[in-house]
């Protein structure tokens, strides 16, 4: 084989390869985008939480928000909202994309993006306007202790 033909093959091959990493690339995107969601970009701005201060959120009402106690028991018998005993655990595998601490928040902020299986859509869907980050940011370092 002359030179010629070698560096043809060889660029032929590459351009292959480069084709199937191309596609595959386009895949992943694709698995990535229809399986759900991805963390908001709020996430990254917020301040370092407080699971302590968190806590004592949870039963407070802040700006007139109802405290989410008022819908969700640790233990026992649920009542209006989810048990959120365990939750910590649980947050990461709740939608496929999203980090334990994006879906925390969007928990908080927009309720209604994922509705909990067996439960409906009645959470009080303001605290993204009653909460400070900071606020936010302690709760959801709160419930990822639980
Ligand atoms: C008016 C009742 C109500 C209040 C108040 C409320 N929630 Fe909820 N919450 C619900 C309901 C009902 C669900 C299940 C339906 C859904 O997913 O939206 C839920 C779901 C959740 C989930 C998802 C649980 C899971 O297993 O995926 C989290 C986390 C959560 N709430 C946190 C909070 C926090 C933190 C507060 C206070 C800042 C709060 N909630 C206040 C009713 C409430």
């Amino acid at each position: 084989m002359t030179d010629a033909s070698t560096a043809f093959i060889d660029h032929t091959l590459r351009r292959r390869i480069l084709c199937a990493v191309g596609a595959l690339m386009l895949l992943l995107l694709l698995a990535a985008c229809s399986s759900g969601g991805q963390d908001p970009a709020e996430v990254a701005t917020l301040p370092e939480g407080d699971a302590r201060r968190g806590e004592e959120l949870f039963i407070l009402s802040i700006e007139g928000a109802p405290p989410c106690s008022n819908c969700h028991v640790l233990a026992g018998p649920p009542n209006e909202g989810a048990d959120l005993t365990g939750f910590g655990a649980l947050a990461a595998s709740r939608v496929s994309g999203m980090t334990a601490k994006g879906y925390a928040y969007q928990s908080i902020v927009k309720p209604a993006a994922f509705v909990v299986p067996g439960f409906s859509n009645l959470m009080y869907n303001q605290y993204e306007h009653r909460l400070s980050p900071q606020q936010i940011a302690d709760l959801i370092a709160y419930l990822l202790t639980l």
